[in-house]
């Protein structure tokens, strides 16, 4: 989603502009641009499309300004275009912006009545009119600014550049989170801090409401009432060569590959294998007191909540109900006294489960937050925090966090079993055995990359895919199939595979491959069973389990993929490895965009 950054300092701006942007453009974009502030006055350098776009236009004329603003843009209000493309600006103010300005057509029409001439679709533009409308009325740069906040509606953040006050840039974070970097003698703002990683380590993260005013060796910071304020300066442990891609085609793939890695760090933060002990924070309810458990999530985090009802319930004997934050927040459900509820989400940012959160903690829940970005919105909001370890993820489509969800969730599932003296201590040992063997056979299964390859050739003609599991194999089908129309744009579904003779069974014939994610559990006979009658309509199967697994579909399907054997319990770690990869290979195959597909972005913050 759209990136922000800023940079007031000595050193000509367009170039760490320019390499922030990059940084930024895992999120997820459509166009990109910069404002400079040169010769006293605001040049503007837009192109559609990617930032080596930005990069040719802005060689030519080489600006050599010190101060900047700069944006990456997931279009929302008006198509990807020139015009559209931030900043936007007058003559006197340039503006970047994320997030959605609810009220910007009263405002517009406001404008354009006194005589303000608008030039995009865009709900942004309003914001530099605005702010010109109060520079005309005798108002300063910082009043401007304030005044501006004030009409504004929505979630959103923002940067404001002022020809007329060069040595100051001013931000406002409502909604879309905004970081300050500080740097020897210059300053930075950014989006994330993964942007602002090559120029320094030291951040300061606005709170809600926040506003600041940022100059080359200070900055001041406003809260909702405009009262000075004094954030934490926080030392991050990122660094500009942690989101490098290496010798890798892709991130996802690198990101892939990270995954048994990846698995060994959630296991070494969340248990103890000499002990097989897991170690959580202290939960604020007793253990024995929580009746219901709530899990919200968006995309592939919601499938990671799909996944953990199915063990919550098991072991814990917790009742789980897991809603797309979405539709949640929209419901307004009456939400139990003393209720716990978990929101998941590897950016911590993503707007609909930002405002579930928000409608779960008006209600009195208690909020825990299973974040990859400890110092996210939904960290910051929550009453436990749990971190998943992944490290920075990059590719748009989520992967390597997926698994640390899972891997988190399958150990709170054994230590709530444990607190609730539910299992017992055979058991427990069995299962945390099960989940040390995880990133080995990750690794064993990653060794080889040709059958994953083979899959994708034969699903590349394909115009539908079904992809069909049951038990905790249903959500790996279910994100399985997200992966490889985000990636491939090859339509796909994932279905419960009891389900598939209420409807979907009409879909089969012979141009339909239909992936079947069935590991051997207690399910399989059954998956196995509607294996068959997809094979008697003529569906052509790629069956993935185990060797035992697939031995009877070996001359039936068009392709069996053998996996490692692995405990029924951490088969879902395992089995969306295979639904990466295939849907890796095809969009490769097919020359799609692996990082950053079409039209989507890694943190989705507007609703
Ligand atoms: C976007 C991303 C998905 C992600 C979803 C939820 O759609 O492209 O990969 O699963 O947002 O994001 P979150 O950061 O909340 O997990």
């Amino acid at each position: 989603m759209c990136g922000i950054v800023g940079i007031i300092g000595k050193n000509p701006a367009t170039p760490l502009l320019l390499e922030c942007l990059k940084r930024l453009e895992y999120r997820g974009y459509d166009s990109a641009g910069i404002a400079i502030l040169e010769q006293g006055q605001i040049d503007r350098y837009r192109a559609e499309g990617k930032i080596v776009h930005l990069q040719t236009l802005v060689e030519k004329s080489n600006p050599q300004g010190t101060v900047g603003i700069g944006h990456t843009r997931w279009a929302t209000h008006g198509v990807p275009s020139v015009r559209n493309a931030h900043p936007h600006a007058t003559d006197l103010v340039a503006v970047v912006h994320n997030g959605i300005i609810e009220n910007f057509r009263e405002l517009r029409e406001m404008l354009e009545k006194k005589g303000h001439i608008f030039t995009s679709e865009t709900d942004t533009e309003v914001i530099a009119h605005l702010a010109t409308e109060y520079l005309n009325q005798g108002e300063s740069a910082k009043t401007a600014t304030q005044k501006t906040l004030q009409q504004l509606h929505g979630a959103f953040a923002l940067a404001l550049l002022f020809k007329d006050k060069p040595d100051t840039i001013f931000c406002a974070r409502r909604g879309s989170p905004l970081a300050i970097g500080l740097g020897e003698g210059e300053m930075f703002i950014g989006s994330d801090a993964l942007a602002l990683a090559p120029l320094t380590q030291k951040i300061c993260y606005l709170e809600e409401g926040d506003w600041a005013e940022i100059g080359k060796t200070t900055f001041t910071v406003y809260d909702e009432t405009n009262q000075s304020v004094t954030r934490p300066i926080k030392q991050t442990a990122l660094t500009g060569a942690m989101i490098g891609k290496g010798d890798y085609k892709h991130f996802m793939l690198k990101e892939i590959l990270e995954q048994p890695a990846v698995m060994g760090d959630v296991l070494h933060a969340y248990s103890n294998p000499h002990t097989m002990d897991f170690a959580f924070p202290e939960f604020p309810l007793p253990f024995e007191a929580i009746a219901s458990l709530r899990i919200i999530a968006c995309g592939t985090s919601y499938y990671a909540g799909l996944t953990a009802q199915y063990w919550i319930e098991k072991y814990a004997r917790i009742p789980v109900t897991v809603d797309i934050a979405s539709e949640f927040r929209y419901r307004k459900p009456p939400l139990p006294k003393n209720g716990v509820a978990l929101f998941i989400s590897q950016s911590g940012e993503t707007a609909d489960t930002l405002a579930a959160l928000q409608y779960a903690k008006d209600q009195g829940q208690t909020i825990i937050g299973m974040v990859n970005v400890p110092e996210s919105s939904i960290a910051r909001l929550s009453d436990v925090v749990l971190e998943t370890h992944a490290g920075p993820e990059i590719g748009v489509a989520s992967t390597k966090a997926f698994t640390a969800q899972l891997m988190v969730l399958a150990c709170l599932s054994l230590h709530l079993a444990g607190k609730r003296s539910l299992i017992k201590e055979d058991e427990k040992k069995d299962l945390f055995q099960a989940l040390l063997a995880i990133p080995e056979a990750m690794n064993q299964l990653l060794l080889e990359e040709s059958p994953f390859i083979q899959c994708s050739n034969f699903l590349l003609d394909a115009r539908d895919v079904i992809y069909m599991g049951r038990g905790t194999s249903f959500s790996i089908a279910m994100e399985g199939a997200l992966k490889l129309k985000e990636l491939s744009y090859i339509h796909a579904e994932g279905y419960a595979a009891g389900e598939m003779k209420h409807g979907p069974i009409a879909l089969i014939d012979e141009k339909v491959p239909v992936i079947v994610v069935a590991p051997s559990d207690s399910l399989y006979e059954k998956t196995a069973s509607n294996v068959e009658e997809v094979i008697a309509r003529k569906g052509q199967v790629v069956f993935i389990g185990d060797k035992d697994g697939i031995h009877p579909f070996k001359d039936k399907a068009a392709i069996t993929l053998e996996m490692p054997k692995i405990h029924a319990f951490t088969a879902p770690l395992l089995y969306a490895l295979p639904m990466q990869m295939i849907a890796y290979h095809t969009a490769t195959l097919k020359g799609t965009d692996v990082d950053q597909p079409r039209n989507l972005a890694k943190s989705v913050t507007v609703e």
